[in-house]
C-alpha cells in the first residue's frame, strides 16, 4: 500500500435496544478501529462510518418491555451507546443514527428507484398474525423451531444458532413473542427482492472472485446458502415503527429494518460529507474505493448477499471488496446475553475501571474471537493485564524512561554502535502491517507485545546498571537503541492503544508519526540524541484479585437474579373446551428405531408402533437422549396431530414430554407394564 487509496470502512450499526458490551466491542467496533486508525496512518483517504439501528422489532420489543415508546427508547440508548464508542477511543469519522431526515430520504429514494424499475416483486400472500396483539409477527416477533438446525428459539426473519436467514413463515411451531400465542394466517401485500435472480452474479463476484482474500467463516456461509438456492426476500413489512414504504397502497407498511439498516452506512457518509464539505459519492460509486464491512457473523447473509445484491440492483454502487466478520464472544462460558444481562456493558465497566479503555481494547483483540467462538473470562483479563501491559510493554518503558533520567538527567545520547536490534524495529513494523492488511489483529497485537519482550529481553542481555560505572561510552549506545524501540512501540501501538500511545508519546516528548516514517536505517533514527523526554510515568498498573473478585461476583448476582427469575410460575394457558380436549388422539405406542435426522442438533427420527399403526414422528429429543437407549420405550404419543414436514421427513404425531426449566426432557409412559400398544390415553 504505497499510492493513496480511497477507503469506505463500515461498522455494523447497533440495535439502539440496550447499551453495547464487550461482545461487540471485540467482534467488530475494535478490529474496525485497528484497521482505520492503521490506513489512516498509512495516509490513505479512509472514512469509518457507522450510527444507530433504530427501527426494527428489538426497538418495539424493548419500548414495550419497559412500558415506553419506541422513540424514548432509541433516544436513550442511542446517547448511551455513541458516548462509549466515543469513550472507547473508537474514531468514527461520522456516528449517525436511523432515525435521522438524511437516512429517511436515503432509503426512501432508494427503494423508490427499484420500485420504479420494476426490481421488486409486488405479492399477497398469507402471514404470521397475532389477533390478539392485532399485530402481522415478523422478524423477532415470532419465534419457532429453525427449519434448518431445529434451533427451537429462531426468529421469523433469521436463526441466530446456524445463521439461516428465512421468512417467518419457514419457521416450525411458530409463536408470538407478544401473547406466546400460536399465530393465525392472514393475508397481506408485500415488496420481494428476488434474490435467486442475483444467485449466479453472487456466486462469480463472491465464490470465484474472493475464495482467496475472504475470510472462511465468510465463505463458508455465503456457500451453504447459494448451494441451498436463494429465495425473493420480503423488503416491507406490516409494521407501525420504522421507515414508511413511499409507493401508493402501502400505507401501514414499513421498509424492513435489514433494508433500511445497511443504506444507513450511506446516509451516515452523506452526513459526513456535508460537514466536512465533501462529495460523499466517489465512497460509495468510485469502483477504486475498497468498501469494506466489519461485522459479527449473525450478519454475513445481510452484508454478503443480501445487500450487495440491493447494490447491484440499483446499479449505480459498488459492492464490498471484503466482509470481515468475527465469531461470538461468550462471557466466563455462557452466551452473551442482553435480555439475560450476561454481559460486561462498556458504561458500567468504565466506572469500575476509569482510564483503563485500552486494557479492555487489548485484551479483546489478543483475545479476539477471529475465526471461532472465544471465552472472556475475568482472570485472562487480569493475566493479560499483568503479565503483558504491566510486566512486559509497561515495565519495558518504565525501565528506559527511569534509567535515562538516572544516567542522563532525561537527555537522549548519541547513537554510539548499530545493534541489530534496530533493524529487527522495521521487521515488526511490517509484520504488523502485514497481519493487519490481513484483518489479523489478534497476531498483530501480540506482535507488536513481542516488541516489547525484545526490548526487554535486549536490556536484560545487555545490562547497561551493570555496566554503567565501568563503561560509560558502551552504555550510551545501548540505551540510545532502547530509547529507540520505546518510541517504536509508541508510534506502532497507535491503532491498537490509542490512549497509551499518546501517554507514551508525551513521556517520551514525540510527536505521533505517519506509519512509513517509523523506520529506522544506519543513517535514521526515531528519537534523536540531545532530545530531553518527560518524567516517567506508568503506563500500566496491576489489577489486584479483589477488582476481579467483584466482577465475578456481579456475575454470580446475575445468576442468581436469572434462576429467580425463571422460578416465575408460567401463566396458566387459556381454558380450552372439553370438546378440544376429547378431539386430541392420545395413544400408548413403543419406539422401534430410532436415529438422528442429519446436520440437526435436536431432532431424532423416531419409529413408533402406536397399535394402529407404525409410524414416523421427528422429535426434538436428540439433546436429550441418544437413539439407542430409547428403543422399546413406551411413550404416549397424539395420533391426530395434522402431519408436517420437518427437515424434509413427514412427522405423523407428537411424542408427549415434561419439560423441565434446566431443559431436562422426560417421557410420559405409562407405569404398569401391562398397557397394550393403541390404548388411548383419556
Ligand atoms: O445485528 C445488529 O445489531 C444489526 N443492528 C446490525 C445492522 S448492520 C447494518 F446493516 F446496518
Ligand atoms: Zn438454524
Amino acid at each position: 500500500m504505497t499510492s493513496t487509496k480511497r477507503y469506505t470502512i463500515t461498522a455494523a450499526l447497533p440495535y439502539t435496544n440496550g447499551p453495547v458490551h464487550i461482545g461487540h466491542l471485540a467482534g467488530v467496533y475494535v478490529p474496525a478501529d485497528i484497521y482505520t486508525r492503521y490506513l489512516r496512518l498509512k495516509k490513505q483517504d479512509v472514512i469509518y462510518i457507522c450510527g444507530s439501528d433504530e427501527h426494527g422489532v428489538p426497538i418495539t420489543l424493548r419500548a414495550k418491555k419497559e412500558g415506553v415508546t419506541p422513540q424514548q427508547i432509541v433516544d436513550k440508548y442511542h446517547t448511551i451507546i455513541k458516548q462509549s464508542f466515543q469513550d472507547f477511543g473508537i474514531s468514527f469519522d461520522n456516528y449517525s443514527r436511523t432515525s435521522a431526515q438524511i437516512h429517511h430520504e436515503t432509503a426512501s429514494d432508494f427503494f423508490k428507484k427499484l420500485y420504479d424499475e420494476g426490481k421488486f416483486l409486488e405479492e399477497t400472500s398469507e402471514q404470521l398474525y397475532d389477533a390478539d396483539a392485532n399485530q402481522f409477527l415478523a422478524d423477532r416477533f415470532v419465534v419457532g423451531t429453525c427449519p434448518k438446525c431445529g434451533n427451537e428459539e429462531s426468529y421469523g426473519d433469521q436463526c441466530e444458532s446456524c445463521g439461516t436467514s428465512h421468512n417467518a413463515t419457514d419457521l416450525i411451531n411458530p409463536k408470538s413473542a407478544i401473547t406466546g400465542n400460536v399465530p393465525s394466517l392472514k393475508k397481506t401485500k408485500h415488496w420481494y427482492l428476488p434474490l435467486d435472480k442475483y444467485e449466479s452474479w453472487l456466486r462469480e463476484w463472491i465464490v470465484e472472485g474472493h475464495e482467496k482474500d475472504w475470510k472462511p467463516n465468510v465463505l463458508g456461509q455465503v456457500k451453504s446458502w447459494l448451494d441451498d438456492g436463494l429465495r425473493p426476500r420480503a423488503v416491507t413489512r406490516d409494521l407501525d415503527w420504522g421507515i414508511p414504504v413511499p409507493v401508493k397502497g402501502a400505507e401501514g407498511k414499513v421498509l424492513y429494518v435489514w433494508f433500511d439498516a445497511p443504506i444507513g452506512y450511506i446516509s451516515s457518509t452523506k452526513e459526513w460529507a456535508a460537514r466536512e464539505g465533501k462529495d460523499w459519492e466517489p465512497y460509495w460509486k468510485d469502483k477504486d474505493t475498497n468498501l469494506i464491512h466489519f461485522i459479527g457473523k449473525d450478519n454475513i447473509v445481510f452484508h454478503a448477499i443480501i445487500f450487495p445484491s440491493m447494490l447491484k440492483a440499483e446499479g449505480s454502487y459498488i459492492v464490498p471488496k471484503n466482509v470481515p466478520a468475527n465469531e461470538f464472544l461468550n462471557l466466563e462460558g455462557n452466551k452473551i446475553s442482553t435480555s439475560k444481562n450476561w454481559a460486561v456493558w462498556l458504561h458500567e465497566y468504565l466506572q469500575d475501571f476509569p482510564d483503563k479503555q485500552d486494557v479492555l481494547r487489548y485484551v479483546l483483540t489478543a483475545n479476539a474471537p477471529e475465526s471461532k467462538d472465544n471465552d472472556f473470562t475475568w482472570k485472562e483479563f487480569q493475566a493479560r493485564n499483568n503479565n503483558e501491559l504491566v510486566a512486559i510493554f509497561g515495565n519495558f518503558i518504565n525501565r528506559v524512561t527511569v534509567l535515562t533520567h538516572k544516567y542522563y538527567d532525561g537527555v537522549v545520547p548519541e547513537k554510539a554502535k548499530h545493534f541489530k536490534e534496530l533493524d529487527q524495529i522495521n521487521d515488526f513494523k511490517n509484520s504488523i502491517a502485514k497481519s493487519i492488511e490481513s484483518y489479523r489483529f489478534r497476531e498483530a497485537s501480540q506482535v507488536l507485545m513481542n516488541l516489547a519482550r525484545m526490548g526487554n529481553v535486549f536490556l536484560q542481555e545487555q545490562e547497561p546498571w551493570k555496566k554503567i560505572k565501568e563503561n560509560p561510552e558502551e552504555v550510551k549506545g545501548i540505551m540510545f537503541v532502547a530509547i529507540q524501540i520505546a518510541a517504536a512501540l509508541a508510534h506502532l501501538a497507535q491503532p491498537f492503544l490509542p490512549f497509551t500511545a499518546q501517554k507514551l508519546r508525551n513521556i517520551l516528548n514525540i510527536e505521533a508519526l505517519n506509519w512509513d516514517e517509523v523506520h529506522l536505517s544506519n543513517t535514521e533514527s526515531l528519537v534523536l540524541g540531545g532530545h530531553k523526554i518527560n518524567a516517567s510515568e506508568l503506563l500500566f498498573e496491576k489489577i489486584e484479585d479483589e477488582a476481579i473478585q467483584l466482577q465475578l461476583d456481579k456475575l454470580e448476582a446475575t445468576k442468581t437474579q436469572n434462576k429467580q427469575d425463571n422460578k416465575a410460575v408460567e401463566p396458566q394457558k387459556d381454558t380450552v373446551t372439553f370438546d378440544d380436549f376429547v378431539g386430541m388422539d392420545m395413544r400408548i405406542g413403543t419406539i422401534l428405531e430410532a436415529e438422528k435426522v442429519a446436520k440437526t442438533k435436536k431432532l431424532l427420527k423416531l419409529k413408533v408402533d402406536v397399535g394402529i399403526d407404525t409410524r414416523t414422528v421427528v422429535s426434538g429429543i436428540a439433546e436429550s437422549f441418544s437413539p439407542e437407549d430409547i428403543i422399546g420405550q413406551q411413550v404416549c404419543v397424539l395420533v391426530n396431530l395434522a402431519p408436517r414436514k420437518i427437515r424434509g421427513i413427514e412427522s405423523q404425531g407428537m411424542i408427549l414430554m415434561t419439560d423441565t426449566k434446566d431443559g431436562k426432557l422426560s417421557f410420559l409412559s405409562p407405569t404398569s407394564k401391562n398397557i397394550k400398544n393403541g390404548e388411548q390415553v383419556s
